[in-house]
């Protein structure tokens, strides 16, 4: 690894040793991942090799937010596509700095993926319009986190300086789930997502700002992953699952992951037809 002058890896160290942790698995390079939100790591069918945890694919020390593991697969819904699929992700109010928000997806980036999926547990913030259990295909993003995986200087290969966020989440791979969902009676919704550092949930005030601000759900996830994702020039589709309505007395932790554990079997189908489908490996 080589730390710059504070001692810290450079992002592009981060990237380099993962590269070579996933090149001592074995396992085939994959045409796209997939990371999951909170209580939304669904079954997604054997997995070509045995699973690892996180920290040992991205040689980095980095668990769950309960300090468990979390889980990476490589897994094969389309034979001859394999998906690296990352069960859980590393967020930024862990302490994390966004160079290892990100990793999973320079990871899978350099690895050769051209598409990524993410799903999120969400906060809505139109409560006269939406409901805990909502599927929500995300159309746009704000970033208010207060950084970016961007800062710094960054190899070039990654892409431009400045890239480009006009349609940051993809319209083809949206169609695709939109078209899946009607076929399998999953109702979905369009919504900008709104991404903060939390881990404190909003105020009624900002949830209030955020409804202002264009936003129809908020997390602290995704928005991070996205950016480092189109400066790589990857495909983006993000999906979040409404768990609460942001500000409201109810959201907590615990609720959170029980409203995912509800909604996963319409996520487990909607994703597994979405990746049985070879439109969405262009
Ligand atoms: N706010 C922020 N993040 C969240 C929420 C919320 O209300 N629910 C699930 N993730």
């Amino acid at each position: 690894m080589s730390p710059d002058s504070s001692g810290t890896p450079s992002a592009k160290s981060l990237v380099d040793t993962a590269v070579a942790h996933y090149g001592r698995l074995g396992w085939p390079k994959p045409r796209l991942a997939l990371i999951s939100g909170s209580g939304l790591s669904v079954d997604l069918g054997t997995p070509l090799h045995p699973p690892v945890s996180l920290g040992e694919i991205l040689g980095q020390a980095v668990h769950g937010i309960e300090g468990h593991p979390l889980r990476v697969e490589i897994v094969e819904v389309l034979p001859g596509h394999p998906v690296l699929y990352f069960r859980g992700r590393v967020h930024g109010y862990q302490g994390h700095p966004p160079a290892l928000t990100v990793l999973p997806v320079r990871l899978a980036a350099a690895l050769g993926a051209t598409g990524i999926l993410l799903t999120n547990a969400a906060g809505g913030v139109c409560p006269e319009r939406q409901r805990a259990g909502d599927l929500v295909l995300i159309t746009d993003q704000i970033n208010l986190t207060g950084t970016t995986p961007l800062l710094g200087d960054l190899p070039a290969e990654w892409g431009p300086r400045f890239p480009i966020m006009v349609d940051a989440y993809d319209h083809g791979m949206r169609r695709l789930a939109l078209a899946k969902g009607r076929g399998l009676g999953i109702d979905l919704e369009e919504g900008v997502y709104a991404g903060l550092l939390g881990p404190a949930y909003e105020t009624p005030a900002e949830a209030r700002m955020l409804n202002l601000l264009g936003a129809h759900l908020t997390g602290m996830s995704t928005v991070l992953e996205v950016i480092a994702a189109r400066q790589m020039g990857v495909r983006c589709f993000g999906l979040s699952l409404v768990t609460n309505i942001a500000a409201t007395a109810e959201a907590d932790h615990e609720e959170v992951l029980a409203s995912g554990r509800a909604a996963a079997l319409k996520v487990q189908r909607l994703l597994g037809a979405m990746l049985a489908d070879p439109a969405l490996y262009v």
